[in-house]
């Protein structure tokens, strides 16, 4: 609203995500006028730079081509230098810089937002800075300057991921970052949740009786959330060879989907009603054990048409060579509730492989009878996150013509076809407007964050001993072939098209 005053702090701002997510969302938002009126930006990070040099940085991962948009758009942006991230001096500056803003402002209602785009290691110190100076109840020093003014200011903060290596030090983390902040404050992102299809998921499965009513261990045969890269991990080997990819995509994206996919309905959809139907359901899942999973590693393609392509994973240099990770994971989930038993939920994901694709597959039961002559395959429900946006439904037909015949085909509803004009807005743009708005729905709460790691935590500290090798793939393949018998073997029909 008019009088309310918003500044929104990128710290971590000459980083990566910086540059090729926070930036370009904020100026999305800003060319579609969703960004509040008032909103100031500001960059802060260790080194010193000029606010063109940010942009020069930016500029290039802009989706708007528009010079005028781009030139307004750093209008708004300031760089601050804060030094080092454990030192108050820097915050200082930081939190003068914030509040010349809100006195050229002006406004009732001031709110200082924060996005740490940074790597865990500085995550506390940050968050401890962040909380003596920038936090506007709590500044120490200038306390009798803000008590004269007479404001106060609603303060939040997200934070990326890792959120730890696994139960215990997830919990640290969060025992440490709820020490400075109320949950109300914590906005940990999961950029899959910003994603349309993702978004979508609540509204097809509770806003339609045809899908409601068949939601169940009676009707479905099995679940299978698939997410696949055609990249593999060069440049960032060091970081992946830490974190492998159940830390990276599985334990993270891939759990989420398969909360709402799973989840009871919510009494409403308020954040904290939705969020406690996610731990419910998380806390039906068994821990997994290493017969849970089938496990990959990419190797180097000779014949492969990119350079990258040739490299295996423990060619990076980052990477040992004698390195365990996995780059490609598919684990059985069980789902203990009255819903779910005995319904097999896959996840699997992989880098190096044939192409991009995330996708949710529901696979129903056969029917009882085929009086078609064995003719007719199961239903499935395909939503497609990416790319090309789709949800479609395989089913059987009359083959068309003079036979009589049933033929597998598709109830096809592919977004780019059925909503033309609609340009999807990024995860990132979505979720840091839910932010500034002050809305968690699409945010990971402590409780969730803690079930998620219990889920894994037993198979990743037997991973971490290294208990199980995973078996070589070829970069650009389907992966590993095995987890297509796993997942045969768990009840999944495999058809032509999948
Ligand atoms: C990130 C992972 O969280 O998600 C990356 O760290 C992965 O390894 C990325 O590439 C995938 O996101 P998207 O939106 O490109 O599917």
């Amino acid at each position: 609203s008019k009088d309310s005053c918003v500044v929104f702090t990128v710290l971590g701002a000459s980083g990566d995500l910086a540059k090729k997510k926070i930036f370009p969302s904020l100026c999305n938002l800003f060319e579609k006028k969703i960004l509040p009126p008032t909103c100031q930006i500001i960059g802060c990070a260790r080194s010193s730079m000029t606010t063109q040099q940010l942009a020069d940085k930016s500029n290039p991962f802009m989706k708007a081509k528009n010079k005028d948009v781009l030139t307004e758009f750093w209008k708004r942006v300031s760089y601050v230098s804060c030094g080092a991230y454990d030192k108050a001096e820097g915050f200082i500056t930081l939190s003068d810089k914030i509040e010349e803003f809100e006195k050229s402002h002006g406004g009732e209602k001031r709110f200082r937002l924060f996005y740490l785009a940074l790597p865990p290691a500085v995550f506390i110190p940050v968050c401890t800075q962040l909380k003596n100076n920038c936090w506007i109840q709590s500044r120490s020093k200038s306390l009798e300057k803000f008590t004269s003014d007479r404001y106060t200011a609603e303060c939040r903060v997200i934070v990326e991921k890792p959120f730890g290596k696994d139960l215990e030090s997830s919990n640290q983390l969060s025992q440490a970052i709820t020490a400075l902040f109320n949950e109300q404050e914590i906005y940990r992102i999961d950029h899959y949740l910003g994603k349309e299809m993702v978004l979508n998921l609540m509204i097809l499965r509770f806003g339609n009786e045809l899908f409601r009513s068949v939601w169940n261990r009676e009707r479905i045969a099995c679940v299978v959330i698939t997410f696949k890269e055609p990249f593999g991990t060069y440049g960032r080997g060091g970081y992946f060879d830490t974190n492998g990819i159940i830390r990276d995509v599985m334990q993270n994206h891939l759990l989420q989907i398969l909360c709402l996919v799973a989840m009871e309905r919510p009494v409403s959809v308020h954040a904290s009603d939705i969020r406690d139907e996610k731990v419910k359901v998380l806390k039906f899942i068994r821990p997994l054990d290493l017969d849970d999973v089938v496990l990959g590693q990419y190797t180097g393609n000779p014949d492969g048409q990119t350079e990258d392509s040739k490299l295996g994973y423990r060619d990076d240099p980052g990477v040992p060579n004698d390195s365990k990770t996995a780059t490609y994971a598919c684990a059985k989930l069980n789902i203990d509730n009255d819903r779910w038993a005995g319904v097999p939920f896959f996840i699997k994901c992989g880098k190096a492989m044939n192409e991009r694709k995330a996708e949710i597959r529901i696979q129903f039961k056969d029917t009882p009878s085929d009086i078609f002559g064995s003719k007719c395959k199961r239903n499935e429900l395909v939503i497609r996150v990416q790319p090309d946006e789709a949800v479609y439904c395989k089913m059987n037909v009359k083959s068309p013509g003079m036979s009589f015949e049933a033929e597998e085909s598709e109830l096809n509803l592919t977004y780019h076809e059925r909503f033309q004009d609609m340009d999807l807005p990024d995860a990132y743009e979505r979720l840091i407007l839910d932010f500034i708005l002050g809305t968690q729905t699409n945010f990971v709460r402590t409780d969730e964050l803690a079930e998620a790691w219990r889920i894994f935590t037993p198979l990743l500290h037997k991973l971490d001993a290294g208990a199980k090798t995973p078996v070589e793939y070829p970069y650009g393949s389907r992966g590993v072939a095995s987890a297509d018998d796993f997942i045969r073997d768990s009840g999944f029909k495999f058809s032509g098209t999948y």
